[in-house]
């Protein structure tokens, strides 16, 4: 079994096979209903626990829908209905449990050292849902979609980042070396990346830019990309963080720099970062990026029970 807790821990041919299998069972469901089983019922009487600490939409639609197409199922979890960190039971007691009652664990928290321990202790495959540090199942999605709708590799492709140096960046730029595209970051002088993430991408020949300027961050991009300024971590000051980033807003004009068939994502939920225009506009896929999470998702879970062909 296989956790899947960081893009980086993974090796660029076991993504890359996600991504494949990906492709291959979205293109035979065709003419399926949301829950039949594909064909081949690969996880078959497995139970994925899910629990979320924070909140989800897209994460637990997707997660709920991916094991139950794999013909699985799925028991979601309220921390706030377990012992855990209330009843006294201890974060070795509940893994024990989990692993015993599941097959598989996806954990959606506001701790790394929680996700660590877990991971630790659980025998079952762990799966990160979104941590403060990274949100890796969302970027391999993303990377699917871009693929999918630009019809080629992404690493042929310019991506483009404006805003927050968050969890999903984090993850964005992990992909940008495992999967050698062109990363243009456009981010305020005090919000960029962290020095040991970028560290890694030098050391790992990763192909990042960053600029202190929206439009010159985007121009030639395939994609623009940006995410909340204010994430579900944040603790600072919001106002100020707001203010911070008003340049570094999406809208009609920056996407003009970008390439023309350029594309426009967000994971969502969304927040100022981006016009209502570009948002709802033509050159918008962020709802084909949020359905495409089902079929990245139980890649990502096959990958961990060891199923991928
Ligand atoms: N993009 C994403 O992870 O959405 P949720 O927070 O709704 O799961
Ligand atoms: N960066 C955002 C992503 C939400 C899916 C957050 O952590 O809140």
């Amino acid at each position: 079994m296989k956790h899947f807790i960081n893009i980086r821990d993974i090796p660029s041919k076991e993504l890359k096979k996600i991504i494949f299998d990906a492709k291959k069972r979205k293109s035979k469901r065709k003419k399926f209903g949301t829950l039949d089983s594909d064909r081949d019922f690969p996880l078959k009487g497995k139970l994925l626990i899910q629990m979320f600490e924070k909140s989800s939409l897209r994460t637990r639609l997707s997660f709920y829908i991916a094991i139950k197409q794999l013909d699985g199922g799925a028991l979601t979890l309220r921390p706030d209905e377990l012992h855990l960190n209330k009843g006294g039971e201890s974060l070795l007691d509940t893994a024990k449990i989990i692993s015993s009652f599941g097959n598989a664990f996806m954990l959606r928290t506001d701790s790394e050292e929680k996700l660590n321990i877990l991971k630790k202790y659980m025998t079952i495959p762990v799966i990160n849902g979104l941590s403060p540090k990274s949100h890796p199942t969302q970027v391999l999605s993303d990377v699917f979609t871009i693929e999918e709708i630009k019809k080629k590799s992404i690493s042929k492709l310019q991506i483009c980042w404006i805003g927050d140096s968050n969890n999903v960046l984090n993850s964005l730029i992990e992909a940008s070396v495992k999967f050698s595209f062109k990363l243009n970051i456009g981010c305020p002088k005090n919000y960029e990346p962290n020095k040991e993430l970028l560290n890694w991408v030098k050391k790992n020949n990763g192909k990042i830019k960053i600029f202190n300027d929206s439009k010159e961050a985007a121009i030639g991009s395939d994609v623009i990309f940006t995410d909340k300024v204010i994430s579900m971590n944040d603790k600072v000051n919001k106002f100020r963080k707001i203010k911070n980033f008003k340049k570094f807003k999406v809208t009609s004009a920056v996407m003009k720099c970008a390439k023309k068939d350029a594309i426009f994502l967000h994971c969502l939920p969304r927040g100022p970062e981006v016009s209502n225009d570009v948002f709802l506009g033509k050159q918008s896929k962020v709802f084909q990026q949020a359905l495409n999470r089902i079929y990245v998702q139980k890649s990502i879970l096959l990958y961990c029970f060891e199923k991928l062909r």
